[in-house]
């Protein structure tokens, strides 16, 4: 069968372990989807850098937006980040013209996914983004897809790997918050700027997702009760502890009588549960559901082979799909079939 063609906006932390893992497992991959996956065009900011991996092969591109629109690809993987240009206008797009989009950028959905989920529907082209949320951890094939059919009453968890990471790194190993932010940065878990991870924005952009999908409403970003983790020192979280508890920065979203709850703030959460034992980069979501009852997701949630691997699966599945073929509404059901947000008294 073709191969399926892949442009890559984006070489950095993401990009280049996404990359490296595409040329390695070329037949392995090709294999499994039936058909080869190619890079044969790429961008970022800095031509010629070394990425760790040989793509001589595809043709580069000054400009995302270039690449978006004139590269003869199947799939648009955007790998940049940002709420606004160049990734807005590259992944519209992608979309105008029915190419596929794959992205991990969730300040770009939290922003514009609505708009976005509409364009993809119109032009009959996907949009997978299972990065975008707690990193490798399938959360939104589990609610776009696994869970359809219950009611959801509650979704919470640590959705943020830097934070996690930070609050793990104090209390174990008694160093300061700046020397554990910088270490996360090191490792490339943090955001381009730390701010959004440090100080919430990052877990509520990821929570505002997990609530359009759980509650089939238009996506809120701005009204969320937002506290990040800033404040929280070393007492803190000794003083927590003497009482037996942990701290967490934890998204929590619920429905109540009168609307959606959203709030993301630290939270001192008993020793003994399951979600104080998350530690370091791990993330955790939790869903209560219906007819399920409570699902209960673990695992890494940064990182540029964690991120990776959910970029992967979401390309995968398109290389696996066919023309035609039944697909997954981006926002588990319609853009226009979403109800308006209604904040909860
Ligand atoms: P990096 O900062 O490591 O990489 C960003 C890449 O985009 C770089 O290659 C950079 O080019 C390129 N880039 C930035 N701006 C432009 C531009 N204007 N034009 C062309 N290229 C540009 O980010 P990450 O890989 O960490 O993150 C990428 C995305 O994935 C973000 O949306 C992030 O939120 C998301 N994400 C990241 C995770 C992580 O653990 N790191 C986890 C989950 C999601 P150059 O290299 O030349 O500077
Ligand atoms: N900066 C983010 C985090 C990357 O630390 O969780 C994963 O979304």
């Amino acid at each position: 069968a073709d191969a399926l063609k892949i442009g890559i906006a984006g070489l950095g932390t993401v990009g280049a372990s996404l990359a490296k893992i595409l040329v390695e497992r070329r037949d392995m991959l090709t294999t499994t989807c039936g058909r080869p996956i190619d890079i044969v065009a790429v961008t970022a900011r800095t031509r010629g850098r070394d990425r760790g991996v040989d793509l001589s092969g595809a043709e580069w591109f000054d400009e995302p937006v270039a690449l978006a629109r004139e590269a003869k690809i199947d799939v648009f993987v955007e790998l940049m980040g940002g709420a606004g240009d160049p990734a807005l206008a590259a992944v519209k797009a992608a979309l105008s013209r029915g190419v596929h989009v794959v992205t991990a950028n969730k300040a770009l959905l939290a922003a514009h996914g609505v708009e976005l989920a509409a364009l993809a529907e119109k032009h009959g082209a996907l949009l997978n983004y299972e990065a975008a949320v707690a990193g490798g951890i399938p959360v939104i094939k589990a609610l776009r897809e696994s869970l359809t059919g219950n009611t959801i009453s509650r979704v919470y968890g640590i959705m943020n790997g830097t934070c996690n990471y930070i609050l793990t790194k104090m209390e174990k190993e008694g160093l300061s918050f700046e020397a554990c932010l910088k270490e996360a940065q090191r490792l490339g878990y943090a955001e381009a700027d730390p701010a959004f991870d440090i100080e919430g924005n990052d877990t509520a952009h990821k929570l505002s997702i997990l609530t359009t999908l759980a509650f089939g409403t238009r996506i809120s970003a701005d009204d969320i009760y937002l506290e990040g983790i800033t404040n929280i020192s070393i007492d803190d979280i000794r003083a927590a502890a003497d009482l037996g508890y942990r701290i967490k920065l934890l998204g929590v979203a619920q429905k109540t009588d009168t609307g959606v709850e959203q709030r993301v703030h630290p939270t001192m959460v008993p020793l003994d549960s399951v979600i104080a034992q998350v530690d370091g980069v791990t993330n955790a979501v939790a869903i209560e559901s219906d007819i399920l009852g409570e699902l209960l997701m673990v695992g890494p949630g940064a990182g540029g082979n964690a991120t990776a691997s959910a970029v992967l699966g979401d390309i995968a599945d398109i290389a696996k799909s066919r023309p035609g073929a039944q697909t997954v509404p981006v926002l588990g059901r319609p853009a226009a079939a979403l109800a308006p947000y209604e904040r909860a008294q």
